[in-house]
């Protein structure tokens, strides 16, 4: 198998006294989607984090390709732009409209020509079904335009991987599907992704792989199918049966409306 693009060696992370990474090996290979699950607080965010270098390692190493990863490095702000990150909440600039939020950093970083970035720009508007938006301030945008945008604007940097943080978990339920399935559209082009989510639907239909975190650790690293039919831990056998219940719980409530 070729190199991967991304790879975590032995990476553990401490709050103080919390381990919240211990000892995580994880490699992700050029097109793979990676969707990692867990219990709130299992270290999902931070593990994005530390990936991204916004949170020292106090052991392992992470590695871009052969770079390694180091908060330390001069070359961090250019490994960088090679992750795309998008999180929970959608942080355009507010006096910028939406077409200047996303030419922003190609053009002031990648010092790339204005022109050029916004024929792109719009074009992935277009994709993720926002044209006629580019003139748009974030607050004549919903939720999941805000967070359409969000991703255009880390798909217009050319990241090599692109790191997603519950990027539905803070939307209507309307506007969910909007954005997951722009996130499978991507899938389906071949990006490279890593996705936290609790949309189990969705983790299923997207994931190459399921990696399963708790008390720091990888306890599943294994095909969706095998992780939701037979997982063989009984912590992610617990945590699954929690999703179980709010499918029948929402059942129930349809019925009784
Ligand atoms: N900046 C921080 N300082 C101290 N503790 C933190 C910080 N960020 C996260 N933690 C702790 O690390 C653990 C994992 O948090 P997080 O990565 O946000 O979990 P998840 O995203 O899986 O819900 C939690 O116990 C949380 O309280
Ligand atoms: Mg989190």
């Amino acid at each position: 198998m070729a190199e991967p693009i991304l790879a975590l060696k032995n990476v553990t992370k401490h709050f103080g006294e919390n381990t919240v990474l211990d000892d995580i090996d994880l490699s992700v290979h050029q097109g793979e989607v990676i969707v990692i699950v867990g219990p709130s607080g299992c270290g999902k965010s931070t593990l994005l984090r530390c990936v991204n270098a916004l949170e020292p390692i106090q052991g392992g190493e992470i590695y871009l390709n052969d770079e390694k990863i180091d908060i330390k490095s001069k070359k961090l702000a250019n490994l960088r732009q090679k992750i795309g990150m998008v999180f929970q909440s959608y942080e355009l600039f507010p006096h910028l409209t939406v077409l200047e939020n996303i030419v922003l950093a190609p053009t002031k970083v990648q010092k790339r020509k204005k022109e050029e970035v916004q024929q792109e720009a719009l074009a992935l508007l277009g994709r993720v079904g926002l044209l006629g938006k580019e003139g748009s301030y974030a607050r004549q945008l919903s939720g999941g335009q805000k967070q359409r945008v969000a991703i255009v604007r880390a798909l217009c940097m050319h990241p090599e991987i692109l790191l997603f943080d519950e990027v539905t978990a803070a939307l209507d339920p309307e506007m969910v599907r909007e954005v997951l399935d722009v996130m499978l559209n991507l899938a389906a082009q071949g990006r490279t992704m890593i996705i936290v989510t609790h949309e189990m639907q969705f983790a299923k239909a997207v994931a190459d792989r399921i990696i399963f975190l708790d008390g720091g650790k990888v306890l599943e690293d294994t095909k969706p199918e095998v992780f939701f039919e037979a997982p063989k831990t009984e912590r992610a056998r617990q945590f699954l049966s929690m999703f179980e219940f709010n499918v029948v719980k929402s059942q129930v409530e349809k019925v009784s409306s």
